[in-house]
């Protein structure tokens, strides 16, 4: 079994931008513990973070036929990107949504979430630890 972990923009700056949103912890430590927590599953995770929409649609339309699910924090494209999704949707991918802060607590901008409904769930405001429990998510529930 292989999950993808896909990040948007200003991502791989964790740990640096707004630490009291987004917390201290690193991107570099978001990939350690995401990789160890693959390994304690059984599965193959790959990590890929962009600040490009184009890349990130690149990159889920690839995922065809290689990838049974993904993890995806699409960033501020979460609140923006029809094209992101038009391609989880066109791809057929388990995807779940995870955001490091409770964006529904946050500005209004924030509120809106296009991929939202080609998502299989949804975790807000868990910080790096959303991730982990997104994959449990995939591997216990939906691709069991
Ligand atoms: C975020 C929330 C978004 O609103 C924001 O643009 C981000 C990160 C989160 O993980 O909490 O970049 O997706």
């Amino acid at each position: 079994m292989k999950i993808k972990v896909l990040n948007g923009p200003n991502i791989n700056m964790v740990g640096i931008r707004e630490p009291g949103v987004y917390g201290s912890e690193t991107y570099a430590d978001l990939i350690r513990k995401v990789e160890e927590h693959a390994k304690e599953l059984g599965i193959e995770v790959e990590c890929l973070q962009s600040n490009h929409e184009g890349t990130l649609v690149d990159w889920i339309q690839e995922s065809m036929g290689n990838t049974d699910g993904f993890v995806f924090n699409p960033a501020a494209y979460t609140h923006t990107s029809v094209a992101i999704l038009d391609a989880v949707k066109a791809v057929k991918i388990p995807c779940v949504e995870v955001h490091i802060s409770k964006v529904e607590e946050r500005e209004d901008f924030r509120q809106v979430s296009y991929i939202r409904q080609a998502c299989v769930k949804t975790i807000t405001g868990h910080g790096l630890d959303g991730y982990l429990e997104a994959m449990d998510y995939l591997v216990n529930e939906v691709l069991k």
